[in-house]
């Protein structure tokens, strides 16, 4: 290891450990901390991140980079230099001026859409979308691109993901996905879904959310679970210190439950990341859309899968005896994976929830080619919703207005969610043939084979490789939909009796 080499990975620790210090700051302000402090919040926030990016694009930092890209090669090294190189390069690239008047209009813009959504007024959210599009144009063209903008943007999330590769996998998913859909529909036998709508104290909730976190063998003396509006995880000490947070609706039991599972998922592999890398890259995790398949595998393929609740309902049943005392095992485990087109995004199944992505997909590319206006987009939004679930949203709080993303500028992050979709089925599918009674230790609520599976194939490798050729390194394919298709109409084949 060249002292070059050893220098550039005490800035970068650094850098990291600055970044877990705003981390910190930012799940406080989501758990604990007082309105009041916002305005506090908001200047140490900016300061911290202000002082990690000096760092990272310092004249010290590029010197010790070239240095040590000329001595250290073995995989370890290779990986840190990679990465470190393409932020630095990012960070580099990007005219400071440009990168707060983006935050300053993300600002901005994000209070227009909180009161454009209230209203269903598109229109007056329009021009600073408009101006956001325009910003985050300029930010690509300063990050470079082969093909088009979109690729620029994507890269963030998704490091190596292709706007053309993405729309080939997504045409197909979206077809074989609506046709499934269609017969769902055409089924006589639907589940009730309306019992999982029935009263449920938050108390018993809490209880039962640290339950299922715990079945799944989160590790609760490296992380906490908090409340929060808008349910995340994160991480304050690499490993060591995992913090995920919940909602609780005292109408609709899902949303603590699946969402406790869904950040769990992501909780363990940022648990099972290795700990002597922590603060660099071989310490982090790959891509979003990586992340995402480990909490829908953890929340769908294992949370609703029969052989679970098979476990779990009687304890379940005994907790909240008024809402599901007169409820079979058959009908909860029906209800919970019921399917049906609607228009909000977070709470949709898992089948139709692709479609709400591909869809974002197809506009935002558009949006970015230029072959879509601002203005156009409401009504592109219900043709696109018509096109792929057979229903249009009736206003804009509902439709093309429902995601914050857009608004703090965030372009070509939807399409990671349908990725880490498809990801844990072709992952799932392997470790079912690797864990050859994997069915039957999930009946018996242990989940550590499929855990020690991820660790060994997955967490322990950290940024080694691209989400590609980690895919098709642990199951021998590139990835495609087949898995997850198969997946979808064996579940819901035996659901609805098709
Ligand atoms: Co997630």
């Amino acid at each position: 290891m060249s002292d070059a080499y050893a220098r550039l990975m005490d800035r970068v620790r650094d850098i990291g450990r600055f970044r877990a210090i705003e981390a910190l700051l930012e799940w406080d302000q989501e758990t604990y901390m007082p309105p009041g402090g916002v305005k506090a919040r908001a200047e140490q926030i900016a300061l911290i991140a202000g002082v990690a990016h000096e760092r990272m694009v310092a004249d010290e930092t590029k010197a010790l980079l070239e240095e040590a890209a000329a001595h250290d090669e073995d995989y370890v090294a290779v990986t840190n230099l990679r990465e470190t190189r393409r932020t630095f390069d990012r960070a580099s690239k990007v005219p400071t001026e440009l990168v707060k008047e983006i935050a300053h209009t993300s600002a901005m813009a994000k209070e227009a859409w909180v009161k454009a959504r209230k209203d269903s007024d598109f229109p007056t959210f329009a021009p600073l979308l408009g101006k956001m599009v325009d910003l985050k144009k300029q930010l690509a063209d300063h990050v470079g691109y082969e093909t088009e903008p979109y690729d620029a943007l994507m890269d963030e999330f998704e490091p190596g993901a292709r706007a053309a590769d993405i729309d080939e996998l997504f045409a197909t998913l979206r077809d074989q996905t609506v046709a499934l859909l269609r017969k769902i529909q055409a089924a006589s036998d639907k589940p009730d879904a309306a019992i999982l709508t029935r009263h449920y104290p938050q108390a018993q909730q809490e209880v039962l959310s640290r339950q299922m976190a715990t079945a799944l063998n989160f590790d609760f003396d490296s992380g906490r679970g908090d409340v929060t509006v808008h349910p995340f995880c994160t991480t304050i000490g690499g490993c060591d210190d995992v913090r995920i947070t919940t909602r609780y609706l005292e109408d609709f039991l899902p949303a603590a439950m699946f969402g406790t599972m869904h950040e769990t998922g992501h909780g363990l592999y940022e648990q099972g990341l290795p700990v002597e890398h922590r603060f660099t890259p071989m310490g982090d995790c790959i891509s979003l859309g990586i992340h995402e398949s480990q909490s829908r595998m953890w929340e769908n393929m294992v949370g609703r899968s029969r052989g679970f609740w098979e476990h779990h309902y009687a304890g379940v049943q005994v907790m909240f005896p008024d809402a599901l005392g007169d409820v079979s095992l058959d009908a909860f485990y029906r209800a919970i994976n019921t399917v049906a087109p609607s228009f909000i995004r977070v709470e949709a199944d898992e089948l139709t929830y692709n479609l709400h992505i591909a869809l974002r997909f197809e506009i935002e590319r558009g949006i970015f080619t230029g072959k879509l206006k601002i203005e156009d987009i409401p009504a592109a939004w219900s043709e696109a919703f018509d096109r792929f679930l057979g229903v249009t949203p009736d206003n804009d709080a509902e439709g093309c207005l429902q995601d914050i993303h857009w608004s703090m500028g965030i372009f070509g992050y939807f399409p990671t969610y349908a990725l880490g979709n498809l990801y844990a089925a072709q992952f799932f599918g392997q470790a079912e043939k690797d864990i050859p009674d994997l069915a039957n230790r999930i009946r018996a609520n242990d989940h550590k084979p499929l855990l020690a599976w991820l660790r060994e194939h997955i967490h322990q490798h950290g940024m080694r490789y691209r989400a590609g050729e980690l895919v098709e390194k642990v199951t021998g394919k590139p990835l495609s939909i087949e898995p997850f298709m198969g997946y979808v109409t064996a579940k819901f084949s035996e659901v609805y009796g098709l």
